[in-house]
């Protein structure tokens, strides 16, 4: 998955490019930059392989999702639903907008259930938030047909899945607005980027703003424009910007590799009876950045997880156990430890998590991930992906 592993000298280039002007921040220094423009032409590169009509590069991932949030104007007393499978992102950037996170469950697409989310909806539902986990999309016609019924906004955390799409149209373009991440870690990497994009022109121009400090870029000087609001410093630095620039010129090649890599351990794994593969909303548009399965109940699940480790299986998650993408090990949360008092108009309506049983448990105690690395060759994919399927048949 990490684009990291296939750095080569264009990341260098771009950066050197940017060294050679000493302008650092994506806006202002017209002279000295000598029309380099690293955000900018990264915005236009996204734009390109997503289709989005918006683009808005940031800082990272969870400010991607806090900048829409403040662009919808969903705030104190808003409740916006979210899953209990994701990273921790997901909810701090509720709480970071000011709003409340209420969950729902997720499906055997380990994405939001839309079934679920219909249970949650209370008249203080302004947003639902579906996270396409592992590098696939959630179910998003129902859950649009669900937000168009009920007048709510459809904002995708695509974070974990820039390069998917869904039925031909990208991750992150088909509600309201998406979120990507761009973190060390991912499938294109800028060491820590983000964005937003979106088909609304006003929720471009807000987000755009309220990402940086409360500009507004569309009158030319920056600074001399008055106030509309408050922002935020959200910006992405043109260095960062450099990294990814150069690392999405590389999406069709690194996206063909990791399906070829991923091919090779369904194969293997698909000998095994007792396992069932994760249900993939649209399987042509899967980023296969993890291979995920289902283990008959937990304990053969811990096995199994255990097992692949012990084969040198890197990458390998048994999430249940995990303690940044499944709720049931966010003590911190479930236990209202924050740095600093939270608003009551958080907290309302937010149920004790500490006491509820999730159905997700069901699903999550039994799912194991595989990280589908991109500098494997083809060769080394298959001899990993035997590898990985002995261990799990003999372990389950
Ligand atoms: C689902 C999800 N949302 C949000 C984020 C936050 O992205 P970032 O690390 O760029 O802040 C991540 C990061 O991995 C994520 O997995």
């Amino acid at each position: 998955m990490p684009g990291w592993e296939l750095f080569d000298e264009n990341e260098k280039r771009h950066i050197d490019e940017v060294m050679e002007t000493g302008v650092l921040m994506r806006y202002g220094f017209d002279g000295a930059r000598r029309d380099r423009w690293k955000a900018r032409e990264l915005e236009h590169a996204v734009q390109k392989k997503t289709g989005a009509a918006h683009v808005l590069m940031v800082a990272d991932g969870t400010a991607a999702l806090t900048t829409t949030l403040a662009a919808l104007g969903v705030g104190a007393g808003d409740e916006v639903i979210i899953q209990p499978f994701t990273f921790v992102a997901t909810f701090e950037s509720i709480m970071a907008a000011g709003a409340t996170p209420v969950f729902a469950e997720i499906d055997d697409t380990l994405c939001l259930s839309p079934e679920s989310v219909l249970e949650a909806i209370t008249p203080r539902t302004k947003v639902v938030m579906p996270v396409h986990m592992c590098g696939a999309a959630s179910r998003l016609d129902d859950l649009a047909a669900i937000c168009r019924e009920k007048n709510l906004y459809l904002v995708e955390d695509a974070c974990q899945a820039f390069g998917a799409s869904y039925k031909g149209a990208a991750v992150g373009t088909i509600g309201d607005a998406g979120c990507y991440s761009f973190d060390f870690n991912k499938i294109v990497t800028c060491g820590e980027g983000g964005a937003v994009v979106t088909n609304s022109r006003e929720i471009y121009e807000r987000a755009d703003m309220y990402h940086d400090h409360g500009h507004d870029h569309t009158k030319g000087d920056r600074g001399a424009e008055g106030h509309l609001f408050c922002g935020y410093n959200y910006r992405i630095s043109e260095l960062h910007a450099a990294i990814g620039l150069a690392q999405i010129a590389k999406l069709e090649n690194f996206l063909e590799r990791q399906r070829a890599n991923k091919r090779a351990f369904k194969e293997a794994l698909s000998a095994i009876p007792d396992i069932r593969f994760r249900t993939l909303a649209d399987p042509d548009g899967d980023s296969a950045t993890f291979v995920s399965f289902f283990a008959p109940d937990e304990a053969s699940a811990r096995r199994a997880a255990r097992a692949l480790k012990e084969s040198g299986t890197e990458g390998t998650f048994h999430w249940y156990d995990n303690n940044w993408h499944y709720i049931r090990n966010w003590e911190h949360f479930k236990g209202r430890k924050f740095a600093a008092p939270v608003s009551s108009d958080i907290l309302n309506g937010m149920p004790d998590y500490s006491k509820r049983v999730f159905k997700s448990d069901e699903i999550v105690s039994r799912t194991i991930s595989i990280t589908i690395r991109l500098g494997w060759t083809a060769e080394e994919a298959i001899t990993r992906a035997e590898r990985a399927a002995i261990a799990v048949k003999k372990s389950i």
